[in-house]
């Protein structure tokens, strides 16, 4: 087999080996069914068990409340920025957005299309390398939309959005750092993530969702579109993404085995602190996300000199350390830690860094 690589990559992700393994076995016959994962009907008794187990992780790994439902869709997170507008911002109300990255961004403009928004705040000012302080919000909105990890720009929240009117309920795309943390999924309408980062393949999309809103969601709709459709089909309407459903649940029992999400936080942590507290005293490198809002799980740094960035991602891909260029919209670079990378990558990576500003 070839050897496995450091992959700094923002997604599609490193995964659990173990779950690769056991994928791979899977793929010739799940258990002991002598069909492969992708040729079994998602209308099968083995694949049933697998969608039901997936969902059964999630709840218990997320503390997900009954009146929520858990959904599995297609379209990734980028028709989430549709859906969620769609479903519940009428041409009467408004939806309050934090812009703080370029997927905030992207969710506002869908929104724009269905109703009226607000800019509740926003980073632009300073390439969204900081997470505000304060928001102003509508009189009423519908809905308040946040981003919690900016994936590009290498900044996360560390609370939720508070201090709104009570006629919000809040929205999250949690798409690069769900399940890296505890989450209170009580305090929130819906979370949405595409899979690609911290729970399996691309192709997958998690909805956790408030029962009553998906009840009261707009009924005018394309029926995929609505939230309904799904939630009253058990995520079985059409045939659902069953390899990416699998990954997901070996991803949920790897995280279940290795802690939940307490021991997940407390890893990444110790993982995200490594560069950081490199980044702070390096006279090379420096953070590009302002103290207090840099990200867990995308470490952005530049050295300041565009060639000296090129020579150090050219340089560090012949040592095996794969996927650290940064997005063109910050340029540098970009180490994206997810759950699954391991902290020997991350060590490995902070001794060539090291090595690199010695010899620059
Ligand atoms: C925070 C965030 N939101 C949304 C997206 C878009 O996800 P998808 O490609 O699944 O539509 C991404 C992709 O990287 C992301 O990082």
């Amino acid at each position: 087999m070839t050897r496995r690589i450091w992959n700094f990559s923002a997604g599609p992700a490193v995964l659990p080996e173990t779950v690769l393994e056991e994928a791979r076995e899977n793929l010739l016959s799940l258990g002991n069914t002598g069909i492969g994962i992708c040729e079994h009907s998602h209308r099968g008794k083995p694949f049933m068990a697998v969608a039901a187990e997936a969902e059964a992780l999630c709840r218990e790994l997320a503390g997900i409340p009954d009146d929520y439902a858990v959904l599995f869709l297609q379209g990734g997170a980028s028709l989430q920025f549709s859906m969620v507008p769609m479903n519940f911002l009428s041409a009467d109300r408004t939806a309050d957005y934090l812009i703080t990255g370029a997927w905030a961004e992207k969710a506002l403009k869908e929104a724009k299309s269905c109703g009226k928004t607000h800019v509740a705040c926003t980073s632009k000012d300073a390439n969204f390398n900081y997470i505000p302080d304060a928001c102003t919000y509508s009189d009423n909105p519908a809905y308040v939309h946040f981003t919690s990890n900016n994936t590009i720009f290498g900044t996360q929240f560390t609370k939720k959005p508070a201090g709104f009117p009570d006629s919000a309920f809040l929205v999250c795309d949690a798409s690069s750092d769900i399940f890296s943390r505890p989450i209170d999924v009580a305090k929130y309408g819906l979370i949405y993530a595409g899979a690609q980062k911290n729970l399996g393949p691309s192709g997958v999309t998690l909805v956790i969702v408030r029962k009553d809103l998906v009840e009261a969601g707009n009924k005018n709709l394309a029926t995929m579109l609505q939230y309904r459709t799904h939630a009253e089909n058990e995520s079985m309407y059409n045939t659902p993404p069953t390899f990416g459903i699998y990954l997901m649940m070996l991803v949920f029992r790897w995280i279940k085995s290795n802690g939940g999400l307490t021991a997940m936080d407390a890893h990444n942590k110790a993982k995200a602190a490594k560069l950081y507290n490199y980044l702070k005293q390096s006279s090379l490198f420096k953070s590009t996300a302002r103290a207090g809002s840099g990200s867990m799980m995308n470490v952005t740094f530049v050295t300041g000199n565009e060639d000296k960035d090129n020579a150090f991602v050219k340089a560090a891909e012949t040592q095996g350390f794969s996927g650290l260029k940064g997005h063109r919209s910050v340029g540098g670079m970009r180490a994206s830690i997810y759950n699954a990378f391991p902290p020997e990558g991350v060590d490995a990576l902070v001794r060539f860094m090291k090595d690199f500003e010695a010899s620059a």
